[in-house]
């Protein structure tokens, strides 16, 4: 059976190109960048190379970029690095309630240290109101974080008038763009953005390494301490083989991406349209127009996410309910109940993300296969049968 991969939001497949730079760096270039002997120096070449080119996704400078273990790493070292190193200036974080547990989790650490936290509230399509973010600065703010977009609900925020908001009120901004980077432009001086945390995975480069970007002159402490690697920002034997591919996915992203939005954006509206003409009792999630190319969440009335999920898998279709990181747990999704969705619609939510091997084909199939599986698994629902009355219903 063809397997329908739509969950490139969890992570993605690595180009074969990404894995051919890499290859050469587990073998016969395997020396220490700090090394000064000429191996260590090749080591040390292709990691800045690989720095220019992941800078030149964000327009940054190749020093502001610090490499990291991916994108949790990127937001821990954001929110706990910006408030140990400028405790004397505040104690204030302001946040969204949307946020990846990444950043949300680290606020409550920072919470648990004395930190003060504020989680503005988001609109019914989990947008942030810029104008609360302003409402909620003190003397005492140090930090604002708000994704650029959801991983989620695809909702994009407008990061452009936080980032002046923050700027005005001389905050740093920081700016979760894990979903983003590689797949949207991004400009850091023209959006107002101080830290951006980006992660390879989601871009076609492997697991395991990131980045954050962090503006010039920004006071920020270290997670690890040790060695002098990264500037003295991350201690640590750098990961030359992740790096050289994070760098090599950027470099590909960069090129492909005029082409490669439109046409997500194409298939993720003839999803969406042909989902919500077909079906009843079935809502979009998220921003129908502020949204992420390749993002379709939904959710149906009477049955469970996981339900529907093992159907598709059934079927071949590899979907999700939402984040990867939260699928072990059987809370509702914290993004749908920001955003004020009932629970039980929160639990029949699925998230389709699309990506480079999506096809027209691939977006056929499962509009054909989602209102069968679902009006099956209605038929046996119990909430059918309660609401509707079952003779009703068949
Ligand atoms: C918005 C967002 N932030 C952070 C992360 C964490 O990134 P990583 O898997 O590289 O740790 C993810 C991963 O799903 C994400 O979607």
């Amino acid at each position: 059976m063809k397997r329908i991969y739509m969950d490139y939001a969890a992570t993605t497949p690595m180009q074969p190109e990404v894995a051919q730079a890499m290859q050469p760096y587990f073998s016969q270039r395997f020396g220490n960048p700090s090394s000064v002997h000429s191996m260590g120096q090749e080591a040390k070449d292709a990691v800045d190379e690989a720095r220019i080119k992941v800078a030149a996704l964000i327009a940054c400078k190749p020093e502001e970029v610090t490499f990291t273990g991916g994108g949790t790493e990127a937001d821990n070292q954001a929110v706990k690095g910006v408030c140990l190193a400028n405790k004397d200036r505040g104690n204030h974080i302001i946040t969204s309630p949307v946020e990846h547990h990444a950043v949300l989790n680290t606020c409550s650490y920072m919470k648990e240290l004395g930190f003060d936290v504020t989680v503005v509230p988001v609109d019914e399509y989990g947008m942030v109101d810029p104008d609360s973010i302003r409402k909620s600065i003190t003397a005492k703010t140090l930090l604002v974080s708000v994704m650029h977009a959801n991983n989620e609900v695809g909702s994009i925020q407008p990061i452009e008038e936080i980032g002046r908001i923050s700027r005005q009120a001389g905050i740093y901004f920081h700016v979760d763009a894990v979903q983003t980077a590689g797949h949207l432009p991004i400009d850091v001086d023209k959006l107002g953005i101080d830290l951006l945390s980006v992660s390879a995975h989601k871009l076609y480069g492997p697991k395991g390494v990131g980045m954050l970007y962090v503006r010039d002159g920004t006071r920020i402490a270290p997670l690890l301490h040790g060695g002098e690697q990264e500037n003295g920002r991350r201690a640590g034997t750098e990961n030359v083989p992740g790096i050289v591919g994070f760098g090599k996915a950027a470099e590909i992203a960069l090129a492909d991406m005029k082409e490669e939005a439109p046409r997500l954006t194409k298939y993720r509206d003839r999803l969406i349209d042909s989902i919500m003409k077909r079906m009843s009792d079935v809502y979009l999630n998220g921003h129908r127009t502020s949204r992420l190319p390749n993002n379709a969440n939904f959710s149906f009335d009477f049955i469970e996410g996981e339900s529907i999920l093992m159907y598709l898998d059934a079927e071949g279709i590899c979907a999700s309910t939402g984040s990867a990181c939260s699928s072990a747990s059987s809370e509702p999704s914290h993004v749908l109940m920001a955003l004020g969705i009932p629970v039980e619609r929160a639990r029949g939510s699925v998230r389709f993300s699309l990506g480079k091997w999506t096809s027209a084909e691939d977006i056929d199939k499962v509009v054909e296969a989602l209102p069968r599986i679902v009006e099956k698994l209605r038929a046996m629902s119990p909430l059918v049968k309660e609401r509707c009355g079952w003779i009703n219903y068949l």
